[in-house]
């Protein structure tokens, strides 16, 4: 081959390749087909979306070893680690300083047993552990970020056993964030240690276009609260992270998810109904299912909630399409999501104030009218009567009623 070729072929395999738009592209709207592109994944890492639980929506910057461990605890045997949840995240506020060779040590306060035992405690119990850093100088609680530090903080976390790093975007001034992104990722790659890569920034320079090739998921908003709606402050309410998050379906696949932040579920601050629309609905957006109440003390509601494997396992399913709203009328919204085995996730959702009743078609999930299916209901954990043509329930005011129906 002479050189031109050479070069002219490279020069067609890097369009191809950086040309991510290209996967919106065909990703046809207007069918439930998954992008054809093949999926190269930054590290071949989550190719289901992660399940686990993080420190930040319940405890804030209040974190130490007792905590973590306790969580541990209570996710090994209290049905999580069973029905899939698995990394145990510290997010911010563990840090202490760096020593006189750049490398961090964590706060000797809060964690005197230091990260590695930690680590180790976690691993015995069969659970994987995750660590939050920052792409800029300090994180957005004000302790060291990595930046200028990413080859040091990288070997540091292999050392200690990491298996998952969340890294933020505070703080980083001019810095560009794909550029940024891919330094730790490269870092984090050099210690040759499977670390899940955790992109947060908020969805700002639009991850969804470049992330894929870096991490495994990626932040698609700003920070999540303890509400239904509205916005307060940086934080949006479920709602509102829900349809910035929707029409990102195309860009979500095998090791590299949309990211809308993690559950509120037990938090206190919605209704038991409004917590399973939350779990329902991020669980048929194929996100991440991380778990960001206190599991070591949660009550009954809450933990229904986050162990039902019907539920998870849409969440789960290996062709890691993101489900998404095919039909929207007033109040009444229907989701899909397909499903390996030909069948179909579906979601009635009702965000008015008053109950009314929904419907979905077979047409609309792609199926012949005629077609004869059996019908799941995922929280009544019961089969309905198989129907011909559609679906029709009453679904409470912001609530769900989540289906599988396999033909
Ligand atoms: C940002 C992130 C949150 C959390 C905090 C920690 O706001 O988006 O998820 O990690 O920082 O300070």
């Amino acid at each position: 081959m002479t050189k031109k070729i050479a070069l002219n072929m490279l020069a067609v395999a890097l369009l191809l390749n950086g040309a991510a738009p290209a996967i919106a592209q065909d990703a046809d709207p207007n069918t439930l087909a998954p992008s054809k592109a093949p999926e190269r994944t930054a590290n071949g890492l989550a190719l289901t979306p992660p399940m686990g639980w993080n420190s930040w929506n319940k405890f804030a910057c209040n974190v130490n070893e007792k905590i973590i461990r306790a969580t541990a605890d209570a996710m090994a045997s209290n049905g999580m680690k069973a029905a899939g949840y698995q990394y145990i995240v510290i997010d911010d506020c563990w840090h202490g300083q760096r020593d006189e060779n750049g490398f961090i040590a964590a706060d000797p306060a809060r964690f005197p047993s230091g990260i590695k035992a930690l680590a180790d405690y976690i691993h015995s119990k069969g659970l994987k552990f995750g660590i939050y850093s920052d792409a800029g100088r300090k994180t957005c609680g004000d302790r060291p970020g990595s930046q200028g530090h990413e080859y040091h903080d990288a070997l540091t976390y292999a050392r200690w056993g990491v298996d998952y790093l969340k890294y933020d975007w505070c703080n980083t001034g001019t810095r560009n964030a794909e550029e940024a992104y891919t330094l730790m990722a490269d870092a984090l790659r050099a210690t040759g240690r499977d670390i899940v890569f955790s992109l947060c920034e908020w969805g700002n320079s639009r991850p969804w276009l470049w992330g894929q090739k870096i991490g495994n998921l990626w932040r698609t908003t700003g920070d999540i609260t303890d509400k239904w709606e509205g916005k307060y402050g940086y934080s949006w309410g479920v709602l509102n992270i829900l349809d910035m998050n929707e029409p990102l379906w195309p860009f979500a696949g095998p090791g590299h998810w949309n990211d809308p932040d993690m559950l509120e579920v037990g938090n206190g601050g919605m209704t038991t109904t409004q917590y399973r629309s939350h779990f329902s609905l991020w669980a048929i957006m194929a996100a991440p299912l991380i778990a960001g109440n206190d599991i070591a003390n949660m009550d009954a509601a809450t933990r229904e909630i986050l162990l039902n494997r019907e539920v998870i396992a849409v969440n789960q399913d290996a062709l890691g399409i993101q489900g998404r709203r095919i039909s929207r009328e007033g109040n009444r919204e229907v989701w899909v999501k397909p499903l390996s085995g030909g069948g179909r996730a579906v979601i009635l959702f009702n965000r008015g104030e008053s109950s009314e009743p929904i419907s979905v078609g077979w047409e609309e999930l792609g199926y012949p009218a005629t077609l004869k299916a059996s019908i799941r209901d995922l929280w009544a954990h019961r089969d309905l009567k198989p129907v011909a043509g559609r679906y029709a329930a009453t679904v409470p005011s912001h609530g769900v009623v989540m289906l599988k129906v396999q033909p």
